[in-house]
């Protein structure tokens, strides 16, 4: 369905939501460093509350790196994570407001206003993060790639992993590149329009 309220259009409607789907088998074809960056660059205008800005990414590319991430995944995210051409390890800086300074220069003092306590910043790094998550997933989608999204590992173990600092929450696993053979599920419905807003 089109429609004239939106001014996006209809290619990139579909190219971002519409046509777009989770990935589950991808081509060999590489995913270059051009490309991730390109995506970075766009979806990093995307709000967060601050400007705080909290995600983190690790590019696993080497053998050694997927061997590394494989092993904390649950077993049905385990082949296709190890077949991917790329897979990113999203993830929360829990610390993220010491850029808050140069991030947030019109108020600087929020740093230590709001974001004294860690369990303030844990919380608001997740609910941001998850936000950038989003953002990512959809820039991945504008470089004409799809995104196989998971949450099924032990956080634990990554974090320990890839972020040795205890500073860092991981949000999400997303393997990225062009789908390949029988790529997804069926689609899955959504839920409505009238089954999600009200109006007061
Ligand atoms: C945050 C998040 C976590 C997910 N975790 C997993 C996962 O661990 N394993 C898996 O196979 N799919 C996972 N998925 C894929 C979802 O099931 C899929 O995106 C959803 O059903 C929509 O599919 P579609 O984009 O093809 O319509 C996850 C998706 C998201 C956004």
């Amino acid at each position: 369905m089109t429609t004239d309220a939106l001014v996006l259009d209809a290619a990139a409607q579909d190219l971002l939501f519409r046509e777009a789907r989770t990935a589950n088998t991808f081509t060999d074809e590489p995913v270059t460093e051009e490309q991730v960056q390109a995506i970075y660059d766009l979806v990093k205008y995307g709000p967060t509350a601050f400007n705080q800005q909290p995600l983190r990414v690790v590019l696993v590319r080497s053998t050694e790196g997927r061997e590394r991430l494989v092993q904390h995944l649950a077993d049905g995210n385990k082949a296709k994570t190890a077949a991917a051409p790329l897979v990113a390890i999203l993830a929360a800086d829990n610390e993220f407001h010491e850029e808050l300074p140069s991030q947030f220069p019109h108020f600087p003092q929020a740093k230590d206003v709001f974001f004294a306590e860690r369990s303030v910043r844990e919380h608001s790094a997740a609910l941001n993060g998850a936000l950038q998550a989003a953002y990512f997933i959809i820039g991945v989608r504008a470089a004409g790639l799809a995104a196989g999204p998971m949450t099924g590992y032990d956080a634990e173990g990554i974090n320990k992993e890839f972020f040795g600092d205890g500073e860092h929450s991981v949000l999400a696993v997303v393997n990225i590149g062009k789908p390949g053979d029988d790529a997804w599920f069926p689609r899955s419905p959504r839920l409505e329009y009238d089954q999600v807003v009200t109006t007061v």
